[in-house]
């Protein structure tokens, strides 16, 4: 049975790809096509809603929110027998924007990880105000990477940040956990994390996000 969930990765770096390649029985379809970005042409014709995840500030977690964002979007349709959702993964550089671009070209939205750390504030707006604004199309910044235990300072200085901007965000913000770190390593998507507390609270902030953006429907 065909997979509702596709995920291409257009990053040279080809990180998704290393990640993917160590999953066993990876929940969803995924292929790497920085090399042959036109292939992206065809997605347009599978009636899914493409989204492509974006910020040219390296290590924000793209590729972590693309993969997890993409596994609890596979399991909630589980039983949908055609193609609902493509994730695209991108490049973090400026050198492969014009990969973005072509990505860009077939996206219906865009989702903007971003850490909670002002370092990141000037390239996350380069990215929105350069590449994502001009195409006019919807896009949302998430947090990413938040650790509760340094208090909510730099979480509130950040929302703050990109409400100022007037950029929409997603109220959902995804915590920093050890387990998501260790996942690339170990191969794991969030779908496939241990029944403990600590994996159930990180898989949790992935399924609100699914939620919030509407992706857990059918579409
Ligand atoms: N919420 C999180 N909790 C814990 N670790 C995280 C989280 N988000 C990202 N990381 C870790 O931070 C590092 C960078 O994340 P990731 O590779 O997803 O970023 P990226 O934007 O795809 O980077 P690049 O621009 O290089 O492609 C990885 O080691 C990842 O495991
Ligand atoms: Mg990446």
């Amino acid at each position: 049975m065909p997979s509702a969930v596709y995920v291409v990765s257009i990053d040279p770096q080809a990180s998704t790809v290393w990640w993917a390649n160590r999953i066993t029985d990876l929940p969803f379809d995924f292929s790497q096509e920085h090399e042959t970005p036109q292939n992206l042409a065809v997605l347009k014709d599978t009636g899914a809603r493409v989204h492509v995840i974006a910020n040219q500030k390296g290590g924000v977690g793209k590729t972590t929110t693309t993969l997890n964002l993409a596994a609890v979007v596979a399991e909630v349709l589980k039983n949908q027998k055609r193609l609902h959702h493509i994730f695209i993964d991108t490049p973090g550089s400026l050198q492969d924007e014009n990969l973005l671009l072509e990505a860009l070209k077939y996206a219906h939205d865009v989702i903007v990880p971003m850490p909670p750390e002002g370092l990141a504030f000037d390239p996350t707006a380069r990215t929105i105000q350069k590449v994502i604004e001009p195409t006019g199309l919807p896009f949302q910044v998430v947090i990413n990477n938040w650790d509760p235990r340094d208090g909510v300072a730099d979480l509130e200085d950040t929302q703050a940040y990109v409400d100022a901007q007037g950029w929409p965000r997603t109220r959902t913000v995804i915590r920093r956990y050890k387990v998501h770190t260790r996942a690339s390593v170990e191969g794991r998507v969030v779908t496939q994390y241990p029944k403990n507390r600590v994996a159930m609270e990180a898989r949790e902030d992935f399924f609100r996000l699914a939620l919030e953006l509407g992706y857990g429907g059918a579409a």
